[in-house]
């Protein structure tokens, strides 16, 4: 088997070249490192720098490097961005799929596996959110995650390839300091970047019906989520194998509700900045109050479970951004 995977550069899509190869899986990797970063791939990866739009590039790597399965990461993913950006959204990330998924058929690739959001859920009223529960995506970005699971659905049957998609809850942590995240967007870095800067962190409304009265969500360690695609692609390897053609759609979370005033407080222990107490600030528009996944179907599916809690995504977290932010330590207090 060798592996496509794209957006093999970026935060997410390095941990999964990582896992896979770990784990004896062949790789290659294309990114147009618009977000990505070079030296995320290891040297030994073969890396091509290019679009999942451009058709010829994506003909001649399928089958230049012999590519079997797909795992398709690379997106553009922030929320806010495409509300005022739509077209680029869609662009990239419904367009961007179509050609690939051309190219894999025409390529004869058997195996896609397609990284796709909570988002597509919007603002789900459920305790946990199972499979079944109802899509109705609140950005662009989410739509375009559902519309991609649609075509990904779609052209599996249509062409016989085997398919999953990964619903990511939030992802944070790293495997090494040198994969974290850079984006500050999340809250977890966007907490550090307050306690650097030795300002209050900021939590988005507490009047939310929540326990705590702030947002509950769903953290999900970045090494779980990459080991979540290992086991996807080789169950679809040998789903193939035995002839069966699955569509296995997966929520890819802990189950396990943590509240943004939690985080913020797990977070100053950690770092040692306690003294810094958060500042509650107005909602943050299109916000749900809670979004925890239910993760019974990916351990019956693929018997994956989560071994990372939300303490070690943290401690990981702040090494990674300890390392490209060394005044974040000196300044503690
Ligand atoms: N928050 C704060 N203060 C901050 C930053 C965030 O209170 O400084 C709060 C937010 O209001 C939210 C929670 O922390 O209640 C989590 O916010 P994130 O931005 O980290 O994550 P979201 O749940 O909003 O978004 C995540 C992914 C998106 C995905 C979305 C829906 O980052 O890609 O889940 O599944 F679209």
């Amino acid at each position: 088997m060798t592996y496509l995977i794209t957006g093999g550069a970026g935060y997410i899509g390095a941990h999964v070249v990582r896992a896979m190869t770990q784990a004896g899986e062949r790789a290659v990797v294309l990114d147009d490192l618009s977000t990505g970063e070079r030296d995320r791939v290891p040297a030994e990866v073969p890396f091509v720098h290019g679009s999942t739009l451009d058709r010829p590039l994506l003909d001649r790597l399928i089958r230049e490097h012999g590519v079997t399965g797909v795992v398709h990461l690379a997106a553009k993913k922030q929320v806010g961005e495409s509300v005022e950006q739509p077209l680029h959204y869609y662009r990239e990330n419904v367009e961007g799929l179509r050609v690939l998924l051309e190219a894999v058929v025409d390529g004869g690739v058997r195996q896609f596996v397609f990284s796709s959001s909570a988002a597509v859920y919007g603002m789900p009223d459920v305790e946990l959110v199972t499979e079944e529960t109802p899509c109705l995506p609140m950005s662009p970005y989410g739509e375009t995650k559902l519309a991609g699971e649609w075509l990904v659905r779609a052209v599996g049957r249509a062409h016989g390839v085997a398919t999953s998609c990964l619903r990511y809850f939030n992802v944070a942590g790293t495997a090494e300091p040198e994969l974290a995240d850079t984006g500050v967007f999340n809250l977890v870095p966007m907490v550090f970047e307050k306690l650097t800067e030795r300002r209050a962190p900021l939590i988005f409304g507490d009047d939310y019906a929540t326990p705590d009265g702030t947002c509950v969500r769903d953290y999900i360690h970045v090494e779980d989520l990459a080991d979540a695609h290992l086991a996807a692609a080789r169950r679809l390897t040998e789903a193939s194998e035995t002839g069966e053609n699955p569509d296995l759609t997966l929520n890819i979370g802990r189950g396990e509700g943590v509240s943004v005033r939690e985080m913020v407080e797990l977070i100053g222990e950690i770092t040692g900045h306690h003294a810094l107490a958060p500042t509650v600030t107005a909602r943050r528009p299109g916000d749900p109050a809670r979004v925890v996944a239910s993760a019974d179907l990916v351990s019956k599916e693929l018997g994956w479970q989560a071994r990372h809690d939300v303490r070690a995504m943290i401690t990981s977290a702040w090494a990674g951004w300890c390392r490209r932010h060394p005044e974040a330590v000196a300044e503690r207090g």
